[in-house]
């Protein structure tokens, strides 16, 4: 079977980094702390010294229990809220506030309803200085790498769900982002419908060589598309594995989560995060 690391996320990810290039990501001694007036000392620890590197084009994975911070982190790497404690740098740079240079898509896909999808691709890029051809150019090159060119003179609420997600990806990557944050994208959807684009994204990424990072409650998923996935406690959510996934397939979802040792790393996770013992959610 493939390595499973039990170790600090730390030590791992930064023997990696340190004797590599500068990582794409890099988070050291992150804590954030929020104010409660039910808290003893007016603030409660939503995540704590979270210390973990993420490598250039590498395809990681965060799972936890629900409330131990996983938002959170994302929040704090794209900007939209600054550490306790602790930085963030993207290739080296401290993030001090929100980047044009990161890629943020949720479970709800914010397409904007009065806006064709050509247009929603566009929007992102309106504040770059494009022409409108090149802003067109670049919109109709990521909808063709989603494959929804054919659906680029709809609104949104002529697609799918699927489809809604997909068009939300390219918009997303039209700004060229050089890192992908993922907020549990696929939660929403139909388990058919999941699958397809968890294949349709994972071909995309790979393709792409975009630095991931993705959130999410599914087990099978995290195995499926991930490099490496960081196990999280509960709250205040610390980093307690660090999972190396060397599974063939990380641009094929389906095909690699049919591989038997997949299973062993899906049983491994449901053990890290004592889901059996598990009574409330
Ligand atoms: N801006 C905020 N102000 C106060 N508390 C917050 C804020 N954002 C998050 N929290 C709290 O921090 C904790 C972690 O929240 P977060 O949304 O990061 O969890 P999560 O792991 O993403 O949960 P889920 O899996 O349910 O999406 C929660 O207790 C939440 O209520
Ligand atoms: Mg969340």
């Amino acid at each position: 079977m493939a390595a499973i690391f039990a170790s600090s996320a730390f030590s791992q990810s930064e023997g990696n980094a340190m004797t590599a290039a500068t990582p794409a990501l890099r988070l050291d001694g992150v804590t954030r702390r929020f104010p409660s007036r039910s808290a003893p000392n007016g603030a409660f620890t939503a995540v704590a010294d979270l210390r973990f590197c993420v490598r250039d084009g590498e395809f990681v994975s965060i799972v936890g229990p629900s409330g131990c911070g996983k938002s959170t982190i994302l929040n704090l790497i794209a900007g939209l809220d600054q550490p306790s404690e602790g930085t963030v740098a993207l290739h080296g740079e401290l993030v001090t506030g929100a980047s044009p240079h990161v890629g943020f898509m949720l479970q709800k896909d914010l397409l904007l309803p009065w806006r064709t999808i050509v247009r929603n691709v566009e929007f992102g890029l309106e504040t770059r200085a494009l022409s409108r051809s090149e802003r067109r150019a670049r919109a109709v090159r990521e909808l063709n790498r989603c494959r929804i060119q054919e659906l680029a003179d709809r609104y949104p609420y002529q697609l799918s769900g699927g489809q809604r997600q997909r068009a939300a990806l390219a918009r997303t990557l039209a700004i060229d982002p050089d890192i992908l944050l993922l907020d549990e994208p696929f939660s929403a959807l139909d388990a058919q419908t999941k699958l397809v684009l968890q294949k349709s994204f994972a071909g995309t990424i790979a393709a792409s060589g975009l630095t991931t990072l993705l959130i999410t409650h599914d087990l099978t998923e995290a195995v499926a598309m991930s490099d490496r996935i960081l196990v999280m406690s509960e709250r205040p959510g610390r980093i307690i594995e660090e999972i190396e996934v060397d599974l063939p397939h990380r641009d094929n979802p389906i095909a690699r989560q049919a591989l038997q040792p997949a299973r062993k790393f899906i049983a491994h996770l449901f053990d890290a995060l004592h889901l059996d013992e598990r009574i409330d959610v």
